[in-house]
């Protein structure tokens, strides 16, 4: 998977019904901006699924069919024939962790200890003393286990507590999640985005996690939690026989089905062991390094090639800039920042994957209390990812071309009536044009879809600069994350500029190459690169 993913959050995309939560025909009526307008490969749709919605559709409650609000399987089906009409993959999210509380495997699970399906979920008496099990702890805050009064036991949660953990060690469970992705396979999903894939087994002594700061930790997630090391409750090893398994299902489909995990380690080694020694695991686990780096040059640099150093021979690399659970680039790092960061995205080595809204440097959106939905944000104030989820913002009018006139969204819209693909389109240096200069200028490239990745030397410290190489091309990108113009010396006098973040700035320059404050170029063929490092 070499192309351009693109993520659509659902509920925030197109609503084609006025209830003011976006649709799977929304998707469909959009697809010509997809692939015209913007031209990416991929589209991958977080969960659309039956679900009480206790995590927006991340608690399933039905794994083979699609919730009402979003439409019906034959909108899905309609989806995947239009999308392929116009060669787009649509990759969907599969939740293997965890199903709903509501959904009939756990309703069975808890309706007695005998209950044929009890061991499908994680049971476990309480401690001695009648508290929990063990000191794990759910992501979204609070102990991980939750007391069932009616058969006397605790069962685990790595999220919420309406998301009850699938037990991944008991067969007929495997076999039944696993029939759930050869429904989809069947339908014509081209792959799937694979939630929280490295919790799926955990230690089957449910042993205490140590108390360690250090490894494995995401830094977003609550600071108790970041109190743990948590090495028994999630990226156990036994996790890779799963995702074998599941490989070996996708390759015996046609047409290069796909998975990509979401797999957040810090221990990079421990991260790409999910391609599998033999590439027989994961295509790809998501690389959310960008999300976390410290953002200047030095620091960026040693964090792709850190990933690039772990990446097997034969593996591919990935990049993110934003997703569904993390504050927009434009919030994170400034309008200037986040053209920098599109540049950076769709120049390195490997598949970008773009947030619906980023390319039009969409920002988080305020959310006063009272329209507050995230339930990570009621129970862990600070995290909350409302603000990132916010429609999309298509045109300027009532409705914002996401619902109707009049009609209220599901959560607030962006006040800035400028940020929107309409407006976008007809101003010729906006954040919508700079994302589809880059997305043709990688289609047009070789070097850039396919090429080797080398670090520049003897740029300034302020300056990320790399070399994309194939065959006898070469493109060089230039970042200038200073607040100061620097010089780089790249061999030659005539430099070939393909492109500025600026969008003021293309063709032959003579003498020496200046980058403005903030700037970030493409510079085309390149005389001599000299560079440091190699990979690819
Ligand atoms: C990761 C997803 O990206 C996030 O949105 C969700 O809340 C958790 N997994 C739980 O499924």
């Amino acid at each position: 998977m070499t192309g351009v993913i693109y993520q659509i959050y659902p509920r925030s995309f197109q609503d084609t019904t006025d209830s003011g939560i976006g649709d799977l025909p929304g998707i469909t009526r959009r697809l010509d901006y997809l692939a015209d307008t913007l031209g990416i490969d991929a589209i991958w749709i977080s969960p659309f699924y039956p679900s009480p919605m206790a995590d927006f559709g991340y608690d399933v409650s039905d794994y083979t069919d699609v919730h009402p609000l979003f439409g019906s399987l034959a909108d899905f089906d309609e989806l995947v024939a239009e999308a392929h009409a116009r060669e787009l993959r649509v990759i969907i999210d599969w939740v293997p962790n965890h199903s709903s509380d509501q959904h009939p495997w756990f309703q069975a699970a808890r309706s007695s200890r005998d209950d044929p399906k009890r061991d499908w979920y994680l049971w476990h008496d309480p401690a001695p003393d009648g508290s929990p099990p063990n000191n794990w702890l759910a992501v979204f805050g609070g102990s991980a286990w939750e007391w069932d009064e009616a058969t006397g036991q605790y069962y685990l949660h790595s999220f919420l507590k309406e998301q009850p953990d699938l037990n991944w060690r008991n067969p007929q469970l495997r076999t039944a999640m696993f029939d759930t992705i050869r429904f989809w396979l069947d339908r014509g999903a081209d792959g799937f985005r694979v939630d929280v894939a490295h919790f799926v087994m955990k230690d089957p002594e449910f042993r205490d996690n140590p108390t360690a700061p250090g490894s494995d930790l995401m830094p977003r997630y609550g600071p108790a939690y970041e109190t743990q090391d948590h090495v028994h409750d999630k990226a156990h090893p036994d996790s890779h026989d799963v995702y074998r398994e599941m490989r070996a299902i996708l390759n015996s489909y046609d047409g290069d089905r796909f998975a990509v995990g979401e797999i957040s380690l810090d221990d990079l080694d421990r991260w790409a062991a999910y391609y599998g020694d033999e590439l027989d695991q994961l295509h790809m686990p998501f690389n959310f390094t960008l999300l976390t780096t410290p953002w200047e040059a030095a620091a960026l640099r040693r964090s792709v090639e850190a990933v690039e150093a772990v990446v097997p021979d034969g593996g591919w690399p990935n990049f993110v800039l934003g997703n569904h659970d993390t504050p927009r680039p434009v919030r994170r790092l400034g309008q200037a920042h986040a053209r920098i960061g599109a540049m950076l995205l769709l120049t390195l080595r490997g598949t970008p994957t773009l947030y619906y809204g980023d390319e039009l440097g969409m920002d988080d959106v305020d959310v006063s209390p009272g329209e507050m939905q995230d339930p990570w944000e009621i129970r862990v104030p600070g995290k909350g990812r409302d603000g990132c989820r916010s429609p999309m913002l298509w045109n300027p009018e009532p409705g914002r071309g996401f619902t109707g006139p009049g009609v209220q969204p599901w959560l607030p819209f962006l006040e800035n009536l400028d940020v929107n693909v309409a407006t976008q389109l007809d101003e010729p240096m906006s954040m919508l044009n700079l994302y589809r200069a880059l997305l043709e200028i990688r289609r047009a490239s070789r070097p850039l879809r396919l090429g080797s990745y080398r670090a520049l030397a003897h740029v300034p410290g302020q300056v990320y600069g790399y070399a994309r190489e194939d065959q006898d091309e070469t493109v060089a990108i230039l970042l200038n994350f200073g607040d100061t113009p620097c010089e780089v010396s790249l061999a030659g006098h005539e430099h070939d500029v393909w492109l500025s973040t600026s969008m003021d700035r293309s063709g032959l320059e003579t003498g020496p190459l200046t980058l403005r404050p903030n700037e970030g170029l493409i510079v085309r063929d390149p005389p001599v690169i000299q560079a440091s490092g190699t990979s690819g």
